[in-house]
Formats: structure tokens, sequence, C-alpha cells
């Protein structure tokens, strides 16, 4: 049994038995503390007293046991420990995050593209060596896209889906589940998505629009058509943002936004291809950065 302990918390037997301390001592001490506490209430011994002393031990046993963690040298691991016990009880599927962070495991991403691909050859590449996180499966939904080919390339899966079971069904999470995915990156991804998916994945899906929000955003905004209107509007600067996906189009909390000139002689071909550079240069570094938070 302690072996299977210390493969799956990958310690050795020395730090194993100062996490087994820890967790009697923790256990101890709060038990103690709350006994103490009901004590100073002067409640009679009776199921009251029993209900709230087990809320009570409840309540204390992080803290005791994170503080206990201290002098024994294991505040690191617990830290991680009773994060992740939270996690899963309030955050719901984000907190298999913290899970695969605990265990070593890569944070499992789905990419989900309508088109070329070119943001998410960028994404692929540049996790392709990473133990932090690994690009799990390209989500598609349509059959002759180019980024279907990228994946193919990169042996990475892909999942094509249809509309009806999309919109209409379950949206895939059982899929989404077998992938262990915790992260969704829409990348030229032009349907809206579903409500039950955006809530299965609370601030865990991240979306590029080639304009800087909230201008240029909205239905039927996408690709060629944002680069056209802001030429034909004669604007000055564009951009791109990197945002929350809430069930509104463009417009969840905007993570990040980067900025380019449009000069008189830009056309929309010619805006594209900058927006596609700035795109490449800051939408991986941005997932990594929100992945370590
Ligand atoms: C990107 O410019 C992305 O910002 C845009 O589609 C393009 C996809 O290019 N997304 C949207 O317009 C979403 N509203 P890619 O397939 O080469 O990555």
């Amino acid at each position: 049994m302690f072996k299977k302990w210390q493969k799956k918390w990958k310690v050795s037997g020395i730090q194993l038995a100062l996490i087994i301390t820890t967790f009697a001592l923790g256990g101890s001490l709060c038990g103690y503390v709350g006994r103490m506490i009901l004590q100073s209430t002067q409640l009679e011994k009776g199921p009251v007293w029993i209900t709230l002393y087990i809320l009570l031990v409840t309540l204390l046993w992080p803290v005791c046991v994170l503080i206990i963690s201290i002098p024994l040298g294991q505040f690191g691991f617990f830290k991680k420990y009773v994060g992740r016990i939270f996690s899963r009880f309030y955050l719901g599927p984000s907190g298999i995050k913290s899970d695969q962070a605990f265990n070593n495991i890569p944070v499992q991403i789905a990419i989900f593209a309508s088109g070329a691909g070119s943001n998410a050859k960028k994404i692929i590449e540049y996790f392709a060596n990473s133990s932090r996180v690994k690009i799990a499966l390209i989500v598609c939904n349509k059959p002759d896209a180019g980024v279907l080919n990228i994946a193919r390339e990169n042996n990475i899966p892909t999942l094509i889906i249809e509309k009806d079971r999309f919109f209409k069904g379950d949206s895939y999470l059982k899929e989404l589940q077998q992938y262990s995915i915790t992260y969704i990156v829409l990348a030229g991804f032009l349907w809206k998505l579903p409500a039950q998916l955006i809530s299965a994945f609370p601030k865990r899906i991240i979306n590029i629009h080639p304009a800087l929000l909230p201008a240029y955003g909205g239905k039927g905004m996408y690709g060629h058509f944002v680069h056209e209107a802001v030429v034909a509007n004669k604007e000055k600067q564009s951009g791109i943002t990197i945002h929350y996906v809430d069930e509104m189009y463009d417009h969840g909390e905007t993570i990040f936004q980067a900025t380019c000139e449009v000069n008189e002689t830009d056309t929309p071909n010619s805006l594209a291809e900058k927006i596609h550079q700035l795109e490449h240069l800051h939408y991986p570094a941005v997932i990594d950065g929100l992945l370590q938070k």
C-alpha cells in the first residue's frame, strides 16, 4: 500500500513518512481544536454537538494540516493536496486541472477550429515538447478543413462534429471526457458554443478574435469579414483579442490584446496577414501563461 502511494504521489520513502505524520498530527490537532471550541460554548453533548463537531473538524482540517506541514517541510505537497480537494468540491470539471498538475499529468487541450488552422499549427508546435501541456484533440465542424491535415501530420486525434448533437445533444461532452480534456482553445472555430459546453468548462474556454473587441465583434464578424470592415472604415489600427468564451459572440472577459497599424495601402488580405502574424506570436504564449496560473 505504501509503495502505491509513493508511486502515485511521486515521493521518496522518507517524504511519505513525513506526509503520513502530517496527516496524523494535523488530524489530532483539528480534533483537539474542535473540541476546545465546542467546550467553550458549553453545549451539552448530543446530536447537535456531534453535528457541529463534524462541521468544525471538516473546516479546520485543511488549516491544521497546512500548519503542521510547515515544520515537517511538507507545505508544498499539502498546498497542492488541499487545493485539489477544494477544486473537486467547488469547481466541478476544472478540478481535473489541479488533479493533473498534482499527479504530473499534462493538461489536455482540445483545439476547436473550422478553417486552415494556422493558429492551431502554431499552438501544436509551441507545446510539442511540453511535459505540462498536451494538445490531445482537434475538434472540427468541417470535414474538409485544412486543420485536419495539420492534426494528421502531428498525429493528433480528430473529432468531426455535427450540428444536431453539438447544439441539441450532449455537445460531445462524452468524447471530451474520454480524452480527459480540461481546456478548450478556439482557433478560428466559427460555431457559437452551446451553454452546456460552456458551463462544463468554467473559465476554461478561450477564443482569439482578429480585431480589437468590442469593436468588430458579434454575429457574422469573423475572419475576412472583420478585415474588410476595418479597411472599409479606414481605421488607423486593428489587432487581436484573446478572451474567455461566454454564451454571446465575442463577448467574454478580455485576457489579452495586441495592436497593429492599418495603413492607407492596406487591403483586407494584407491586414489579414498582419493579424495572423500577431496571432501566431501571442496566442500560444498567452495559453501557456494561463495554464501556469
Ligand atoms: C483567425 O484569424 C482567427 O482570429 C479568426 O479566424 C482565423 C482563423 O485562422 N477567428 C474568428 O474570426 C473568430 N471570430 P486560422 O484557421 O489560420 O487559424
